[in-house]
């Protein structure tokens, strides 16, 4: 983990990394929005799970907490689910049907605790009225994500993702070369149907978000772009035109398992 910095108002990141061998470093973000009633959105990598805690309740005591968000049922973004509801016994739990069943394959979630939504709801936090919205891209049919019509900000799950040679907190300290191809190789990867996707058809996906007109793009998997959202959404709709991302072969695994961590 790396230290909690403010992204917009009262919207904290709690930025973590992990390895992409082959392509970089990904941003693995969590959120809290730190009003009278504290949401977090989503639970960090369980590989840091004590790391992640301690970084948590540096922001917020355990009992002030009143919500957790979870955009989607990936182990990226529900890794300390658990340990979080557990320490949290005040918070309720939002997140999408979907995502809810797939959890409970493995997971006993305390279901009474549970509240679930669908893009175009309103959240009433008791605070203030977020609304849900459904990501252009995702790979998960649970993910949602978050506007807040109060700061601006809108929280996309995986979409706007980006590979890094290293983690930086601002998009100012990436190279353009070095952004472009880490934004079309993660988001090829992580939503290869995209190939199958017509550019007309992908911009359709961004119209809801373009109507909400964010002043700032929060991806799980970005760095802080001010000012560049409409770069962002067009870059989303480029990616459609290049072709499909294929992932490393046998050959090229080979070629990384060290780096990966297998001796
Ligand atoms: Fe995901
Ligand atoms: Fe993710």
């Amino acid at each position: 983990m790396e230290p909690p910095y403010r992204a917009a108002g009262d919207i904290h990141v709690l930025p973590s990394s992990e390895e992409a061998p082959g392509f970089g470093v990904l941003p693995v973000n969590a959120f809290l929005i730190d009003d009278d009633r504290p949401v977090l959105v989503d639970t960090g990598l369980a590989t840091e799970g004590d790391d992640f805690l301690a970084t948590l309740w540096s922001l917020v005591e355990p009992d002030r907490l009143a919500w957790i968000f979870l955009t989607h049922d990936d182990r990226d973004h529900a890794g300390n689910l658990l340990r979080v509801l557990d320490a949290a016994p005040q918070a309720r739990l939002v997140m999408n049907y979907v995502a809810l069943s797939k959890l409970s394959e493995e997971w006993s979630l305390p279901l009474d605790r549970v509240s679930v939504v669908n893009p175009g709801q309103q959240f009433d936090t008791g605070a203030r009225r977020l609304t849900v919205l459904r990501p252009p891209v995702f790979d998960s049919p649970g993910t949602v994500g978050l506007y807040d019509p109060a700061t601006g900000v809108a929280l996309t799950a995986d979409a706007f993702g980006t590979y890094l040679p290293e983690l930086v907190q601002d998009v100012s300290d990436v190279s353009k070369g070095d952004l472009h191809s880490g934004f079309a190789e993660f988001n090829r990867l992580n939503h290869p149907w995209v190939s199958l996707v017509e550019p007309p058809t992908l911009d359709r996906a961004l119209y809801e978000l373009r109507r909400l007109d964010p002043s700032l793009l929060l991806s799980s998997h970005g760095v802080l772009a001010h000012g560049k959202t409409t770069t962002l959404m067009t870059s989303m709709v480029e990616i459609c035109t290049m072709e499909a991302f294929v992932a490393p072969d046998q050959a090229a695994f080979e070629a990384l398992r060290d780096e990966m961590g297998d001796e």
